[in-house]
């Protein structure tokens, strides 16, 4: 290992790289991770130096209150490398925006621009290496955040720990994707953390999400909480609707994570003439709208798999088959955010951002 000072960022080197093991033609999302991370952590009421160093596991007390409290937030982002090699990320600003809403809502410190952004941006310089060229490729970024206080006493910890990680990822092809709309379980409430990116949120999908997968579901669409009428997000996406040639998608509230994916594709929408609204959709309103033929499509939205088509939902044990359509607004607004995302397209909206 050689430790070198980049800018501020102390770097420690891996003293060989891992790059040779991996078959970045066969990659299963997530899981594969680069030679290097980032970290800052927070004690004494303040940021301490960052560092950049080997990507290894790390030792915790028994009693971190990140095992205890679930105190937990993390992001999900992409970096992509254009023909001329150049890596760009995707709207970094509303993922650093939105980290630290996260982060005030679970009681925890704000982490500042500079260590978010001279953090990731380093890490990515230095493992660019493992960003490949090529719609579908990108690198996802994964920066989080855990309470890191020891004992087991229900308060916010006083220390915490600030990570960055990367994980190369392909073509996310999630297959026929089936929902259940939830009649039952929610996935958040009003006043609790559903607009966080909250590790416990997804923890609380897992058990509901496992029931319908055992019905032959991939996915759930999660409802209101109080009523179990209005339509809201699906698994780890926002959704949208089309009925005839408008697109609806619930307005974002409390309960629902403020898509980058979303607002991006309702701004994309806008922009080639498609009729978008953005208000409460009612699960009648689908259900009547699948009756007579009015509703097209539905897809989800969210930086893994971009946008991803629903074939067809369950509500109140009938199945509703989605037609076949051949020319979808979903294969539309997908492939304009992607050729935007590898600059194979103008980006007019100045979302994209050189590394
Ligand atoms: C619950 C939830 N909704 C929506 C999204 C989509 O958000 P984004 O487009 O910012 O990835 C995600 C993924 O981050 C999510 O976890």
């Amino acid at each position: 290992m050689s430790t070198t000072q980049t800018n501020k960022i102390e770097t420690i080197k891996a003293s060989s790289t891992k790059i040779n093991e991996v078959d970045f033609s066969n990659l299963s999302f997530g899981s594969v991770f680069t030679d290097h991370l980032f970290e800052c952590d927070y004690k004494n009421g303040e940021w301490q130096k960052p560092v950049i160093k080997p990507y290894a596991p790390f030792l915790l007390d028994p009693s971190t209150r990140v095992f205890h409290y679930g105190q937990a937030i993390f992001e999900g982002m992409k970096a992509y490398k254009d023909e001329n090699d150049d890596v760009w990320l995707f709207r970094p600003d509303e993922n650093y925006k939105r980290f630290n809403t996260s982060a005030v809502r679970m009681a925890m410190p704000e982490v500042p621009e500079d260590i978010f952004m001279s953090g990731l941006n380093q890490l990515l310089q230095l493992d660019e290496a493992w960003i490949k060229k090529g719609k579908g490729n990108a690198m996802y970024i994964r920066p989080f955040m855990i309470a890191t206080g020891t004992g087991v006493i229900a308060n916010p910890s006083d220390n915490y720990k600030f990570m960055i990680i990367l994980s190369p990822v392909s073509s996310y092809y999630s297959g026929e994707v089936k929902v259940l709309i939830a009649e039952h379980y929610s996935r958040a409430a009003n006043g609790g953390i559903g607009a966080a990116k909250a590790a416990g949120n997804y923890a609380a999908q897992f058990y509901p999400t496992n029931l319908a997968n055992k019905e032959g579901f991939q996915q759930v669409i999660w409802t209101d909480d109080a009523t179990h009428t209005k339509l809201e997000e699906a698994g780890t996406m926002n959704v949208f609707f089309r009925i005839n040639d408008t697109l609806l998608t619930a307005p974002v509230s409390e309960r629902i994570l403020d898509g980058v994916t979303r607002k991006t594709l309702i701004d994309l929408a806008k922009s080639i003439g498609i009729q978008v609204e953005v208000r409460s959709v009612l699960v009648s309103e689908l259900v009547e709208a699948a009756k007579n033929g009015s509703l097209k499509e539905i897809f989800g939205a969210g930086t893994a798999a971009v946008v991803s088509v629903i074939s067809g939902f369950s509500y109140q044990d009938v199945y509703y088959e989605l037609p076949k359509i051949e020319f979808t607004m979903a294969l539309q607004l997908k492939t304009k955010l992607e050729n935007i995302q590898n600059k194979l397209e103008e980006d007019n909206f100045g979302w994209t951002v050189k590394i």
